[in-house]
């Protein structure tokens, strides 16, 4: 038998429930915070994730999938969604716009990782990038929306990290902090540490393999190094946060593992499953170094991605997904071909007036009929008999109170959609 490639999954039964749920509530909130849906290619060139995501980022030094096309050019699979649309954004010329432009996008993402619970080859974000605005309250905005959207799908327990890497002058003074502490205990730590050492030593704080060790908890702090301006800016996006009633802790632990990052970092983790690294539901931050690096103006972004099989494992474990059930309208019975004959038309006219309806497919029985209409919830049962359709009527059954009653056919739709 062939089987799914390792680290993807299928998204079937209760999760594929899930799944709709999750789109229908970020879908929803996407639209009250006025966010325009973006789609783009799955594959890009290599080299925007080079020159985006970072060389020294784990993601393209070891976690790409990079293959060459029949025409020799070199494309990777998205690892991630910001590289995408800000190419998008230059390439359309959307810059242009006198507008701040507010993107969300949903889709599958590839990173070549060691697949387990909540990480995976295979997996999907949802989220946003917002490009043309510097002001704090944008980065307010975002935090505030990735916060809803998770507290709308119930996940209560939720904790927003949040801190800053300050501008280019603020990154600087950090790293020759972090350099002159790091240098005495480099030996001390794994040897992915000490490359990055060499090559972005800030990335030896996202370390996954030391991360406890006291070397790097008593590291220097990124806000203790911030410029005048920079430290202002945090403490702006601190107070609107504040005003939004949003709780946050200023954690100088978050660094975030792609390099476009400068100001403000954010991640939102599940207090529900904190001892695991799977606990961040989702991460971002601003990016305004990125949209020149690509060849744009000089230009401001800030977004964020929530990974949603991660949240759909947590609803799971927290046991969110109990009220969400499949469940139906209406299923029609018949027996006779000349039932069948009705049911089509009854079937087709309910679903066309936005009734979630069902009928039988594999020529069952009544019994096996009602059986099937209790697995699929549902709330009415219409029980077609020639007797009451030559009389124009059919069976309608409240599959709830048990309450019988016989309803013109030409009234079916209307009496339906009336006691739902
Ligand atoms: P990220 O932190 O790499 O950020 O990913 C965001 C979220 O995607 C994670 O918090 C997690 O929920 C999910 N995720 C990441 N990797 C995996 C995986 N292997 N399996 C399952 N879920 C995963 C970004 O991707 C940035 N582009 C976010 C951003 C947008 N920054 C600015 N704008």
């Amino acid at each position: 038998m062939i089987t799914k490639p390792k680290g993807t999954i299928d998204v079937v039964k209760e999760d594929a429930l899930l799944w709709n749920y999750v789109n229908y509530v970020v879908d929803d909130m996407m639209k009250s915070y006025n966010y325009e849906f973006i789609r783009t290619p799955i594959f890009e060139a290599s080299e925007l994730y080079h020159r985006t995501v970072g060389n020294t980022s784990d993601i393209v030094k070891k976690e790409t999938y990079d293959f060459k096309d029949k025409g020799n050019r070199d494309l990777t699979l998205r690892p991630e969604g910001t590289a995408g649309v800000v190419r998008s954004y230059l390439e359309n010329k959307e810059y242009a716009s006198p507008d701040t432009k507010k993107y969300y996008y949903n889709g599958t993402m590839y990173r070549y990782e060691r697949p387990q619970a909540g990480r995976l080859r295979e997996f999907t974000q949802f989220g946003v990038e917002v490009l043309g605005s510097n002001d704090p309250a944008i980065d307010a905005e975002v935090i505030s929306l990735q916060y809803h959207i998770l507290e709308a799908l119930h996940i209560s327990n939720l904790q927003v990290n949040i801190n800053s890497l300050g501008d280019g002058e603020s990154r600087l003074n950090y790293k020759d902090a972090l350099i002159k502490y790091l240098e005495p205990h480099i030996k001390d730590l794994c040897e992915d540490c000490q490359e990055r050492f060499k090559t972005n030593p800030l990335r030896i704080l996202d370390c996954k393999v030391d991360a406890d060790s006291d070397i790097l908890k008593n590291a220097p702090k990124t806000i203790d190094y911030l410029t005048k301006e920079a430290k202002e800016r945090f403490d702006t996006v601190l107070k609107y946060l504040d005003i939004l009633d949003i709780d946050y802790e200023v954690n100088p632990k978050i660094v975030r593992g792609l390099d476009y990052y400068d100001h403000t970092v954010f991640e939102i983790v599940s207090l529900d499953n904190e001892e695991t690294r799977q606990s961040v539901l989702g991460g971002g931050g601003r990016y305004n170094k990125l949209i020149k690096e690509l060849g744009g103006p000089d230009s401001y972004g800030i977004g964020f991605a929530c990974g949603i099989d991660r949240i759909i494992a947590l609803m799971k474990d927290i046991d969110l997904y109990k009220d969400i059930q499949r469940e139906i309208d209406c299923y029609v019975m018949y027996v006779s071909e000349e039932e069948k004959l009705h049911a089509l038309d009854i079937v087709q006219n309910l679903r066309l007036n936005g009734v979630v309806t069902e009928t039988d497919s594999l020529n069952k029985g009544l019994k096996g009929q009602f059986k099937e209409a209790d697995r699929l919830n549902a709330k009415f049962l219409l029980i077609l008999n020639n007797e009451d359709l030559k009389r124009g009527l059919v069976n309608v059954k409240d599959n709830h109170t048990k309450e019988e009653e016989a309803v013109d056919i030409s009234e079916i739709v209307e009496y339906i959609i009336g006691n739902l």
